[in-house]
């Protein structure tokens, strides 16, 4: 189960999970965080279109903000117009599904106990709200993957923080202190795992969903490039779906973690207790990561989308 907020590193994070044999993606939930939870809904909806999902595979919308405080929705260069750098998304006839993402997540993992992984690559907010409210679904799903915050590296928001648990605290600390088990992606290792934008440039020249996935690759990295000088992009989102099937391709490191909530300066920062694993496993970090094979396997997989 993928709970996102496309975002085009969501919506790579979408292509590759649906190219991926390893995985059997059971239905797609949504949470504001990159753009409101209305266009995140939308642009979801339309990365199933383009990558052929069935259509009754289930697409839930979630909470429209964070589970305390206002909504702030980015005023985003990084994602491009719409969220998706432009793209058009036409009103297909794709629906969400009736209900709210929570309960259904919820449903799901107590359908399954012990079976599902909730890979989640937006903020929080759905799955600390999935915690409080079914209390009885946190322990039943496999694992929970997560894609933010950020252990030893700099923020992407603040120095401190990185956008997903910038976006809702609460609900990060909620999740990383549930006892759940909890394995984190944050941007120690997406920022050592930059796709090369040669390497979006020839994607972008396929034809089909493969040609969509190196065009907003390319967008992606000119925006990065314009802010940060270099030609290649973290590809955050689809960095945390390889965590799912190629765990090996990550250094992961055990210990406790929670998120600042109260900070002037660090309010969503990570604060990860890695120096005794022996005393507490309640989380795995990624330090490490093997960029290149995490390149090869995006860019086979992505171009897979040209011959279908
Ligand atoms: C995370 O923030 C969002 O902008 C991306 O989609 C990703 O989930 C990276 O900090
Ligand atoms: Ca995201």
């Amino acid at each position: 189960m993928i709970d996102c907020d496309p975002g085009v590193d969501d919506a790579i994070a979408l292509l590759l999970a649906f190219a991926s044999p390893e995985l059997d993606v059971r239905g797609v939930t949504t949470v504001a965080g990159n753009v409101s939870l209305e266009q995140a809904t939308r642009n979801a909806g339309h990365v199933l279109d383009l990558v052929g999902a069935p259509a009754a595979l289930p697409l839930v919308a979630g909470l429209a903000g964070p589970v305390s405080g206002a909504v702030r929705i980015p005023d985003e260069p990084m994602h491009g117009v719409g969220g998706l750098g432009g793209l058009p998304v036409p009103d297909g006839p794709r629906r969400p599904t009736a209900g709210n993402a929570v309960d259904w997540l919820a449903e799901r993992a107590l359908a399954e106990p012990g079976v599902l992984t909730l890979l989640a690559i937006g903020p929080l907010s759905n799955v600390a709200a999935l915690l409080d409210r079914h209390p009885q679904a946190g322990p039943a799903l496999r694992e929970i993957v997560v894609m933010g915050g950020a252990a030893h590296a700099q923020g992407n928001v603040t120095p401190a923080a990185e956008f997903n648990f910038h976006a809702d605290p609460e609900a990060a600390h909620r999740v990383l202190t549930s006892g759940a088990a909890v394995r984190v992606v944050g941007l120690d290792v997406t920022r050592a795992a930059l796709f090369p934008g040669a390497a979006a440039e020839r994607l972008a020249a396929l034809p089909g969903a493969a040609g969509v996935a190196g065009a907003l690759l390319c967008g992606f990295v000119a925006r990065y490039q314009e802010r940060y000088g270099v030609a290649a992009v973290p590809v955050h989102d689809a960095l945390a779906v390889a965590a799912v099937t190629h765990p090996g391709l990550l250094g992961w490191e055990a210990g406790e973690a929670g998120v600042e909530c109260a900070g002037e300066l660090t309010r969503g920062a990570l604060v990860a207790d890695l120096r005794r694993p022996e005393r507490s496993r309640d989380v795995e970090i990624a330090l490490r990561v093997d960029a290149d094979a995490f390149t090869a396997l995006l860019t086979e997989r992505l171009a897979g989308y040209a011959g279908r």
